[in-house]
């Protein structure tokens, strides 16, 4: 019995020798070739290959910016009965309600509607959404 766990320690300690030979050149090797196919990286980590990640913009997003991203896929094609911006007619009525009512709208959204709260854009603060409802404004009059 004691002889196994001393051939088990003698082996054990071999193997530890072994590993302990690699070199740092080695090491790496081997690290290269277990390392998982497809390696997560989180955004904004700089440390693992992919391109660094543009600072997060100070300020917030201009209207136009918000509108192509969280807007346009609605307003600029009529989807799900959404007035299209630049289609007066569609906004006439709407403008007349007021600026006030139409950012409500945009933050909160309509009920019964496919106009959700913010449009959908969970990121977006209340004043983006507010330039974004500006920029609708000013190009569908
Ligand atoms: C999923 C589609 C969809 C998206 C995305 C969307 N809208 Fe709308 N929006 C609508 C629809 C549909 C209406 C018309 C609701 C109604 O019947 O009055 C509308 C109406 C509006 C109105 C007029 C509301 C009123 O009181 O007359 C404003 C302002 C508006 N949207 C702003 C925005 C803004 C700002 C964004 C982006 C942040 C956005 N919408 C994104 C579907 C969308």
């Amino acid at each position: 019995m004691n002889r196994i766990a001393l051939s088990l320690l003698a082996v054990l300690l071999a193997a530890g020798a072994v590993a302990a030979d690699l070199t740092d050149a080695q090491r790496a090797a081997i690290e290269e070739r277990i390392k998982p196919a497809g390696e997560s990286c989180l955004e904004g980590d700089n440390s693992c290959g992919a391109p660094a990640v543009a600072a997060a913009p100070s300020g917030p997003r201009s209207g136009e910016e918000v509108y192509n991203a969280a807007c346009m896929a609605c307003h600029s094609t009529g989807a799900a009965g959404a007035p299209k911006v630049g289609d007066a007619a569609a906004w006439a009525d709407r403008i007349a309600k007021g600026t006030d009512v139409l950012y409500v709208s945009g933050v909160s959204g309509v009920p019964g509607t496919g106009m959700m709260a913010k449009g959908g854009c969970v990121n977006c603060s209340d004043e983006e959404v507010h330039a974004a409802v500006d920029y609708m404004i000013v190009n569908s009059q």
